[in-house]
């Protein structure tokens, strides 16, 4: 069978980072840096992206290429027992990418009624309310009962697309990519530019850009940094296995991640640019805040409506806001789509594009819940878990896996294999993948479970929502995460006794390596 391939380097280059950029480089970023002393924290992330962040995906990418599987394989080709590590990953994709879509969904909706900000100039109060109303949310677990049909309407929309873009794997990834990496970063330089004419641009750049060395002292400062950088390059999502594994093997590895991690910095700090320099020209620098998602939906829509007295040019530049925070997040579902679906495709040897619709139309089934006025308040629910507790876990363990239950120099190999001018030193390496990774997630995943104990969060009581909606929303997803590879094997064992195929269970070393997209 022959694995599909990216058309060229630059088409892989350009698909990881339109993966990792995404939403969070828009107001996650920005909103940490002013959280924790601008430059300081800019430092720190640059610390935890090189420490952390790159080796996490060049290991990512490196598995991926080696083995020419998704996450689950990946893992199992390092050691028998880790496939289960893989699923983890794969259930982290397919509860984001559930949840995600309805994310884009509302993105879209504010595109599509941009037009409105023209009217509300000057009214800070209306436009803050603006998108609450949109989503008729109730801001509760209550209110299932009540469905939106605007958000449905973009719902559809936005699955459509995403289907549309992966219909074809890697082929058609290729082609879309183009435009959804450099349309936002053209839209970023427009706003950018806007920005540095307004008058207090200067104190927005000196929030963003002067350290304030003394919030270095503040651990959450760290966990803020390393978080943010795990969650931007898109690792321990099952993504970067998988667009590895349509990698040739003339591929540089090396070379490739520092460009993806770099890229995805550069354009956390272009967002950072605009974000700091408008809300400084409208009064509102004090204002940016890393509170989830809502800051691009209430906060924003403030500053908008401040822009100028002239209100055809806010509503202009609520539409290439809006549009560019749809470009910035249309790759990056589409992306996690695609890693959940080369996983399964790759275990149960099925076809792929029937896999992804399939994916595709039962994520957009479940997403449904999240387009009821209890959206809102499910949807912080289920990010909360899934970005502070699973996805971290399953970075240490995939750490675990590579540094402990396997052998980090043939990693490296595959690393460095046609690297040229630049190659992976095995000292960092080895100490990131071995040391820091896994004890610097683990630690913020402590960190995460001891500040949800001490709010009195077990209880549901942390963040204000139901028990129920935390046990349910919460602790079971998470617990099926944590089970999920157990489920998959008995379904494989079931198929395979029914005959249907025989399972690959090679191990890295008993899988040829190959100069094209070929399995042999
Ligand atoms: N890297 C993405 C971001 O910064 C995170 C993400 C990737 C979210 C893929 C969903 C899907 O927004």
């Amino acid at each position: 069978m022959k694995r599909e391939t990216w058309a060229s380097r630059s088409t892989f280059i350009l698909a990881a980072i339109g993966s990792a950029v995404g939403l969070g480089n828009a107001w996650r970023f920005p909103g940490l840096a002013a959280k924790h002393g601008g430059g300081a924290f800019l430092l720190v992330y640059l610390i935890a992206m090189l420490a952390v962040g790159v080796p996490l995906l060049m290991l990512e990418i490196a598995v991926g290429r080696r083995i020419r599987q998704g996450t689950p394989g990946a893992m199992r080709a390092m050691n028998r027992k880790a496939e289960a590590v893989g699923w983890i990953a794969v259930s982290n994709a397919v509860i984001i990418e559930i949840y995600y879509a309805v994310v884009f969904a509302w993105v879209i909706l504010m595109f599509v009624v941009s037009h409105k900000f023209a009217g509300l100039t000057g009214n800070s109060e209306a436009a803050s309310k603006l998108w609450l109303g949109l989503i008729q949310t109730t801001g509760t677990t209550e209110g299932f009962g009540t469905f939106c049909w605007p958000v449905f309407g973009c719902f559809i929309v936005a699955w459509i697309s995403a289907f549309w873009c992966i219909r074809n794997g890697a082929q058609s990834v290729g082609k879309v990519v183009k435009y959804t990496v450099s349309l936002p970063v053209i839209c970023l330089l427009i706003l950018a530019i806007r920005g540095f004419t307004m008058p207090a641009a200067g104190a927005g750049l000196a929030k963003l850009f002067i350290p304030d060395w003394s919030a270095l002292s503040n651990s959450a400062l760290w966990v803020d940094a390393i978080g943010q950088i795990f969650y931007s390059l898109s690792v321990a999502m099952a993504i970067m296995v998988a667009y590895g594994s349509f990698l040739d093997r003339k591929s540089n590895i090396a070379v490739d991640s520092l460009i993806i991690a770099f890229s995805d910095l550069a354009i956390s700090v272009l967002a950072g640019i605009v974000m700091f320099t408008t809300m400084a020209g409208v009064g509102m620098l004090d204002s940016i805040s890393a509170s989830g998602i809502s800051t691009a939906f209430i906060i924003y829509p403030q500053a908008i409506v401040n822009l100028t007295n002239v209100p055809w040019i806010n509503a202009a530049f609520a539409y290439i806001f809006y549009f560019c925070l749809i470009t910035l997040a249309i790759d990056s579902l589409f992306s996690i789509v695609e890693g959940a679906s080369t996983a399964i495709s790759d275990k149960f040897h099925l076809n792929k594009r029937r896999t992804t619709l399939s994916l595709c139309i039962i994520s957009a089934v479940l997403g449904l819940v999240f387009c009821t006025a209890a959206g809102l308040a499910l949807l912080d629910i289920v990010d909360n878990f899934v970005n502070s507790y699973t996805l971290l876990l399953t970075g240490v363990l995939e750490a675990i896996v590579a540094g402990w239950c396997f052998k980090t120099s043939k990693i490296l190999d595959e690393i460095n294999h046609n690297a040229d001018r630049f190659r992976m030193p095995a000292w960092w390496f080895n100490i990131s993948i071995k040391y820091v990774a896994p004890i610097a997630l683990f630690g913020i995943f402590v960190w995460n479970i001891i500040t949800l104990f001490a709010g009195g969060g077990i209880y549901g009581a942390a963040d204000g929502y139901s028990l129920a909606s935390n046990l349910i929303c919460g602790w079971a997803l998470m617990g099926l995460s944590l089970i999920s590879g157990g489920i998959v094997k008995l379904i494989a064992r079931a198929r395979v006794n029914k005959g249907g195929y025989k399972e690959d269970l090679r191990s890295w070393d008993e899988i040829p390596e190959t100069e094209e997209g070929e399995l042999k």
